[in-house]
């Protein structure tokens, strides 16, 4: 599978955790890292160059610490201007249909904070639920975050087990090692544009 990670860190000089992640995955073979703040410090984005970098691969991770509850901005930015009406959803928006779209994140937040009882008051994934939502608007399947939670009180040992963790799954899905099939959101409804493609093969059987 032909995975793009849009990676998205405003200050990556003063970065500890997601620096490692970077580290880790940026010249994977077979896997596009692409930083969008390098790419676009002024965020003028370049629209069809991004539009072509999603055509041309079929799992889209969005890389980022996890910041007032979402994403730093140009992810936002990213969202807004790249995923137009009429191209990834809406009459004739199909071109992203069957991809897969994930979150990998870091959080200042432990993962106790993340809990209904918590100081965070909501899960992860009820907060992430706006990706959640416009991977299933766009005929995406979501799949289940990759987070590290209150990475930067990790000893050193253990950002470097979380991180060649992130590497391995990676690795596993552009290898097909992992199915991302069974790495689904909990609770995620495929979007209908699968269970058409679901029909079609079964009819190409029959
Ligand atoms: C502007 C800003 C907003 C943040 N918002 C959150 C937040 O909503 N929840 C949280 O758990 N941590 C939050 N944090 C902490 C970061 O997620 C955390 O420091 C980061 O993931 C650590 O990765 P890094 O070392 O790569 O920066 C925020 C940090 C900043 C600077």
């Amino acid at each position: 599978m032909k995975i793009l990670i849009l990676f998205a860190h405003p200050r990556l000089s003063g970065s500890h955790v997601q620096r490692a992640l970077h580290d880790a995955v940026r010249d994977l073979p077979g896997v596009t890292f692409h930083d969008l703040y390098a790419a676009y410090p002024d965020f003028t984005i370049d629209v069809g160059h991004e539009q072509s970098l999603l055509l041309d691969h079929d799992l889209i991770v969005l890389q980022h610490p996890f910041y007032w509850y979402s994403a730093p901005a140009i992810i936002k930015e990213w969202l807004d201007l790249v995923l137009e009406l009429g191209w990834a959803y809406g009459p004739g928006g199909d071109k992203l249909h069957r991809k897969f779209l994930k979150n990998a994140i870091s959080t200042g937040g432990a993962e106790a904070a993340y809990r209904r009882q918590g100081r965070n008051r909501f899960d992860i994934t009820e907060l992430l639920s706006p990706f959640n939502q416009s991977a299933h608007l766009c005929g995406m399947a979501y799949l289940q975050p990759f987070a590290i939670f209150a990475g930067r009180w990790l000893t050193g040992e253990d950002l470097s087990i979380k991180t060649s963790d992130y590497q391995g799954l990676i690795e596993g899905l552009r290898d097909g090692h992992i199915d991302p099939m069974t790495r689904l959101a909990k609770g995620y409804t495929l979007p209908l544009a699968f269970e058409e493609q679901r029909l079609q093969k079964k009819r190409h059987a029959t």
